[in-house]
């Protein structure tokens, strides 16, 4: 591979980052762990406003865990979240070493080659999406790159690689920095490409080719039905998701399984049952659709209300929605409006 040639593309075209320029590894933890999963673009604002709120680690691990979540909403996955708060708070300082990140929660392989070879110029290669893809093509190899046996054997092939960088910290940036802007999946700019001279794809204009594409499975469809309920304050009432598990500790609205739409008297008597009264009105006011990587999530929304005090339990609360770290299903549910006022009493 020509690194030289990588290298001095990299210097000419790198995208300017809030992390990029203060190497804080602090910094780069964060930023890398929002990128995992995530466009750089999505990434930049959250990145900027949870330094904003926690400029240290320290100031992380002091931080309630339902703080950490709200400065995280709408991005995503948030057991990373989640990982980053516990593993801020097993710290007595940062590491150092490769293998001192690989010991913290949410730090993977690839999350830990790139802290320690940016921040402390380590020559571990990075294998995430974007590098397997360019290596792919560079190469034409078919492997199935969501196997972890074959990114390792990736990670080999590019050590030699890594070693001729005068930065190995540049080196793993450049490649996935190729792969992001230049080897794009569907229509590659090779013209741009730093390294199209020794592409053996391009060469046979094979690029659509790789990586070889796997068959999607389809993926299950869980589906709720949701109350939209406001009190005459305009709180919404909102119920606590288990703190372990998927979106653990996020609010959402109260909810029940179920196998389609219901109709309005159905739905109340469900809501009857989980809020412990029968409500005086349910109205169905729209279904939203949310796409996880194992599922779909469907929500039948029914305007909700009661006419007598709810006796709520301590995972259930009234609250403005900028108070609470919500599911991004809610957010798009609440845009849906308010119901028609009522008042509730909370359990303390
Ligand atoms: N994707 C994940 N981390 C990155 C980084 N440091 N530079 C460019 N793309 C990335």
């Amino acid at each position: 591979m020509n690194v030289a040639a990588l290298l001095s593309w990299y210097r000419a075209n790198r995208r300017s980052m809030p992390w990029r320029d203060h190497p804080d590894p602090y910094a780069v933890w964060v930023s890398e762990i929002m990128l995992q999963q995530t466009r750089i673009e999505t990434v930049r604002h959250y990145f900027t406003r949870f330094l904003e709120r926690f400029p240290t680690w320290q100031e992380l691990a002091r931080a309630p865990l339902q703080d950490v979540l709200k400065m995280w909403e709408g991005l995503g996955y948030y057991s990373r979240a989640r990982n980053l708060l516990k593993a801020a708070q097993s710290l007595r300082e940062l590491p150092d070493s490769l293998e001192g990140w690989r010991e913290l929660p949410g730090v993977g392989p690839y999350t830990a080659a790139a802290i320690a070879s940016v921040c402390y110029g380590v020559c571990a290669p990075v294998v995430d999406g974007n590098v397997s893809r360019v290596m792919a093509r560079l190469d034409c190899l078919s492997d199935d790159f969501s196997q972890i046996g074959n990114r390792n054997k990736l990670a080999e092939r590019l050590q030699p690689w890594i070693e001729k960088a005068d930065s190995p910290g540049d080196f793993n940036q450049a490649m996935m920095e190729l792969g992001e802007t230049v080897c794009l999946p569907q229509t590659p700019l090779c013209d741009a490409c730093p390294l199209c001279a020794e592409c053996k794809a391009k060469k046979r204009k094979r690029q659509s080719e790789f990586p070889v594409r796997r068959e999607k499975k389809q993926i299950p469809l869980r589906q709720v039905l949701a109350s939209l309920m406001v009190n005459d304050k305009g709180e919404y009432l909102f119920t606590r998701r288990p703190e372990e598990g998927l979106l653990g500790g996020l609010w959402e609205l109260p909810n029940v399984p179920t196998t389609r739409k219901a109709s309005n008297q159905e739905a109340a008597q469900r809501f009857a049952e989980l809020l412990g009264t029968t409500p005086r009105e349910t109205r169905y006011a729209g279904t939203v659709t949310h796409v996880f990587t194992h599922f779909r999530q469907r929500l039948h929304i029914y305007r909700v209300a009661v006419s007598r005090d709810l006796t709520l339990g301590r995972n259930y609360r009234f609250a403005v929605p900028s108070k609470l770290p919500l599911t991004t299903a809610t957010r798009k549910a609440l845009r849906l409006g308010p119901s028609a006022r009522q008042s509730a009493r909370q359990e303390s």
